[in-house]
């Protein structure tokens, strides 16, 4: 087991002037599973690959507990990886494709049926052991590739988004299974994945990247409940939530009739005359037909889920017509092109600076 820093790691292509990874700074705690979300192209598999060794590092150094591996080749990083194309070799056993690196590294072979059997045991493919892959099912496959990175008992599991080849239902209860899984062998986890529900819901910690840059890592629930900017707010949570460019006002910012309190301190900061206040689609109040406060919503489309809706309108804020997402309860829908009266819940509201991005609210 050990810890990993990425100490302001920074890769440039050849043949590029912009960093594909720019000063990576992450400390990752030993046994923590750390998962690193952000869209296509930020630079995941980038910052996965200099942490394998796949990749060179330009710039900053990567370590591994208290080896400095910035320099060093894979096989002597003691880290095992599992990709998304977790290509099984067709003709071999399930049991010989996950003791195969262990043949390679001439372990003999009752250790490696030891190891195998464990490794099965833990994934609940030991009754597929004698069998092909092309006889598995995707899960069944996707655990196998587990269990060839199980054997090895690395330092260090590395994976690079290694659901997005199962179908929805099969990538939740397999992003459950690895979760636990990892929690039980305590061995220190970086997780890719493009997908912000899978990082929430597996993360111990998640770091967002975009354009190669680190723009927070933080727990699933500060992240959620405390989004450092205006990207990270906008990326992380669905539906999103609604950022809504206002006026300042006194003692606060103007959101409808509604004001929407504000410490001092956080918006001497900015010199802007607006700027953007954000609110999730669950925070915000209904209230009566009549009333006065908040903004008026004109209900455009419904989604009912069941326990509660999404309710998809329209409002005008400015001057300027503005759509917004407003969950409501499952029981309590409202009529399509009807009027409802929102109120964004106190406490619950985030501040941005619209020109920087920078969340003003603490
Ligand atoms: N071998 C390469 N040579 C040059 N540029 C590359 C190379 N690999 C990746 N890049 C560029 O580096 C940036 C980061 O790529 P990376 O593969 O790390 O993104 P990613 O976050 O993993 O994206 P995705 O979610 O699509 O897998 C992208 O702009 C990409 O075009
Ligand atoms: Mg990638």
């Amino acid at each position: 087991m050990a810890t990993v820093t990425f100490d302001k790691a920074t890769r440039i292509y050849p043949g590029s002037t912009k960093p594909a990874v720019d000063a990576l700074d992450i400390e990752i705690a030993d046994g923590e599973f750390l998962v690193l979300v952000g869209p296509s192209g930020c630079g995941k598999s980038t910052s996965l690959r200099m942490l394998a060794g796949l990749e060179d590092v330009n710039g900053g150094a990567i370590r591994i507990g208290d080896r400095d591996v910035t320099h060093l080749p894979p096989k002597d990083r003691d880290i095992a990886m599992v990709f998304q194309n977790y290509a099984l070799y067709p003709h071999m056993t399930v049991a010989d494709n996950m003791g195969f690196a262990l043949k390679i590294a001439g372990v003999n072979k009752a250790e490696i049926r030891q190891k195998v059997e464990e490794a099965a045991k833990i994934l609940d493919l030991t009754e597929y052991l004698d069998r092909k892959p092309k006889a598995l099912s995707g899960g069944q496959r996707q655990r196998v590739a587990m269990g060839r990175a199980i054997v090895r008992e690395p330092q260090v599991f590395l994976m690079d988004e290694p659901l997005s080849n199962l179908d929805a239902k099969l990538r939740v209860s397999t992003r459950t299974q690895i979760a636990s899984l990892q929690r039980r062998l305590g061995i220190t986890t970086v997780y890719v994945t493009h997908d912000q529900v899978e990082a929430l819901t597996m993360g111990d910690r998640v770091a967002v990247l975009k354009d190669g840059l680190l723009q927070q890592v933080d727990t699933p629930r500060n992240m959620y409940d405390k989004p450092a900017n205006l990207f990270v707010a906008g990326f992380i949570g669905s539906p999103a939530m609604n950022l809504v460019e206002v006026p300042v006002t006194d003692g606060g910012v103007k959101f409808g009739n509604s004001v929407v309190p504000v410490q001092r301190d956080a918006l001497s900061s900015t010199t802007d005359k607006t700027v953007t206040v954000g609110v999730r689609p669950e925070h915000f109040d209904v209230a009566g037909e009549d009333s006065d406060q908040g903004l008026a919503v004109t209900v455009n489309v419904v989604e009912e889920l069941g326990s509660d809706a999404y309710v998809y309108g329209t409002t005008t804020v400015g001057g300027e017509a503005k759509d917004l997402v407003v969950r409501v309860g499952g029981r309590n829908v409202p009529e399509k092109g009807s009027t409802l009266h929102v109120v964004p819940r106190s406490g619950e509201t985030h501040v941005f600076s619209t020109s920087t991005g920078a969340r003003l609210s603490d």
